[in-house]
């Protein structure tokens, strides 16, 4: 989602004011950093960031902090950072062009505007089409710091959505990646009276549009999985076969702690029948471990569910103490010690699953779409179901779906011949 919003605001300072992007820091009239928030590390990292640019930065060139950090500290960044110009919240990126000719110009309401979706053109790259479908969250899950710093979820006017992926594939696109917090929530919410759809409506419309070939999401939530949903993701050709289901917990008591809406039995049920339904689906996941009172048993639970459902890939963190949130203040916080160990023991389980998972790749066929120069003339890729593929090859493969036969797996790279 930063990637999305850093590219929207390089659209409005590119096409409204009279900018335009450097690879070198020490022409940079402005320097933005567009922030995280949602652990503690990056929000250290954003102040250490301002010093240095401040020791390189030419005389009179401006620095802003956009994104959640931005919305979350507000006027403080002034404070800890007097020499950083204006303040973006990740809500108010359309006040960029205002931003930069206000002194100490602080945006950070989380308030609702439709101007928020008027946005200027540009994308980074023309094989990775990021298009927003909604923005904000209404969830709540206790340890999550994202609802404060980006607002109530709002779904983006399907009107919209569908001029930004026939436009892109105008342009030579041909995968539409969509965005949201939630995005199998989409519907729930317009600003106005807007045309009334759901998530699964959504991705079937879109897959209408001629010679779009490709369709991502993430993130959805396992709560919103429903049998719907799960068989048009199955069905639809045009839907990658690559599914996130974040897990956070495998513990039902501690999903209950975190506020997630649904229990072991469930995501298992849903996960199992979407390896069921779709055969050849990867599914990737999100899980915290040592959230405030989790046990020994609790963590075992979250192991079971790595056993059952054998993920291709997990992303994988310690709890992190975030303020504003419930979480922050419950008893029972878990020492960092044991927090350590589960994390390592989780990731070692993992990639035993990964060798395991990786050589069956071999001698298999796939169809890749190329999007990256690689270095020594190699040019890599992603099969639809999300594994990363790596061929000889040159720039006149970017862009292009061609067949890939596998004949090295490594445990990140797929290895193979076009053929
Ligand atoms: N501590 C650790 N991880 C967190 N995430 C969100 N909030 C926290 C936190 N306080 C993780 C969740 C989420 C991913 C984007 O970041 O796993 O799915
Ligand atoms: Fe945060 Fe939960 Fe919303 Fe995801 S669903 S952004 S974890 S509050």
């Amino acid at each position: 989602m930063n990637v999305r919003d850093s590219e929207h605001m390089i659209a409005e300072l590119t096409q409204k004011e009279n900018y335009s992007l450097t690879q070198d820091i020490k022409d940079a009239d402005l320097i933005l950093i567009n922030t995280c928030s949602v652990r503690e590390k990056p929000v250290h990292k954003l102040f250490s960031e301002v010093g240095a640019f401040d020791k390189v930065k030419k005389a009179g060139a401006k620095i802003g902090v956009c994104g959640c950090t931005a919305s979350h500290l507000g006027k403080e960044i002034f404070k800890r950072a007097p020499s950083v110009d204006f303040v973006l919240g990740a809500r108010n990126i359309s006040k960029i062009t205002k931003a930069i000719h206000t002194p100490k110009f602080l945006g950070v309401d989380i308030d609702y505007d439709e101007s928020d979706f008027a946005f200027a053109d540009f994308r980074n790259s023309l094989y990775k089409t990021y298009i927003n479908i909604s923005i904000g969250c209404d969830k709540h899950c206790t340890y999550c710091i994202v609802p404060h710093t980006r607002g109530d979820e709002i779904s983006i006017p399907f009107s919209i959505i569908f001029n930004e992926a026939k436009k892109a594939v105008e342009k030579g696109a041909k995968e539409i990646f969509l965005l949201g917090q939630n995005v199998n929530n989409y519907g729930k919410r317009f600003s106005n009276s807007h045309e009334k759809m759901d998530f699964s409506d959504l991705l079937e419309r879109l897959s209408e549009i001629e010679g779009l070939e490709r369709i991502r999401f993430t993130s959805p939530h396992p709560l919103h999985m429903d049998d719907k949903f799960l068989d048009v993701f199955s069905k639809n050709p045009k839907i990658c076969k690559s599914m996130h289901m974040p897990l956070q917990s495998g513990s039902s008591e501690i999903l209950k702690a975190m506020k997630r809406g649904y229990t072991k039995e469930w995501y298992l049920d849903r996960a199992l029948k979407l390896r069921s339904l779709c055969p050849k689906v990867s599914i990737s996941t999100d899980i915290i471990v040592a959230f405030p009172g989790e046990n020994e048993k609790d963590f075992e639970d979250t192991m079971d569910v790595i056993e059952k459902v054998r993920f291709e890939q997990i992303f994988s963190f310690k709890y992190s103490k975030r303020p504003l949130t419930k979480a922050a203040t419950m008893p029972n916080q878990i020492p960092d010690d044991i927090a350590s160990l589960r994390l390592t023991y989780l990731q070692e389980r993992h990639t035993q699953i990964l060798d395991e998972i990786m050589p069956k790749q071999e001698g298999k066929e796939f169809e890749v779409l190329f999007e990256e120069l690689r270095a020594d003339g190699a040019v890599a890729g992603r099969t639809d179901n999300n594994f990363l593929v790596q061929v000889k090859g040159s720039e006149e493969l970017l862009g292009k779906i061609c067949k890939v036969k596998i004949a090295n797996a490594k445990r990140m790279v797929l290895y193979g011949e076009i053929i």
